[in-house]
């Protein structure tokens, strides 16, 4: 059987919403102390919907496609919606991923919400930590 489906490799070579936002409402940058890769997540917020969502990384093949399905997934969604999709969503939306990989796919939810935070933070809107930690990221990752 081959290591990753056609959807992962469609994801991988076709990257969507790949770049940056100009003037972004919320941008979360987070790293996977696990194999130092780095994800940034750029969204564009208007009346409490992500009108946009575009993403950088400097990461394997498994966290290219897994940002790319994130952000199709998450893009059009209200926030509470986005906060709500989790890395096994992704995961099963690509069809799966080998094991040794499933850490690459957390990179992208931890991404979208230090993103989502960011936002809440710059716009002084309150929000429950015990979803949106200060350690977004590797410290606060249960996968790595
Ligand atoms: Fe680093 Fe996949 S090996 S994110």
């Amino acid at each position: 059987m081959a290591l990753y489906t056609e959807t992962v490799m469609d994801h991988f070579m076709n990257p969507r919403n790949v770049g940056s936002i100009e003037n972004a409402d919320g941008i979360g940058e987070v790293g996977n102390a696990k194999c130092g890769d780095i994800m940034k997540i750029y969204l564009k917020i208007e009346d409490n919907i992500i009108k946009d969502i575009k993403f950088e990384t400097f990461g394997c093949g498994s966290a290219i496609a897994s940002s790319s399905m994130a952000t199709e997934m998450i893009k059009g969604k209200t926030i509470e919606e986005a906060l709500k999709v989790t890395n096994q969503q992704v995961v099963e939306a690509l069809g799966g991923l080998p094991v040794h990989k499933l850490h690459c796919s957390v990179l992208a939810e931890e991404a979208v919400k230090s993103a989502i935070k960011d936002y809440y933070d710059k716009n002084n809107i309150p929000y429950d930590k015990s979803i949106l930690p200060d350690n977004i990221g590797c410290e606060g990752c249960h996968m790595v």
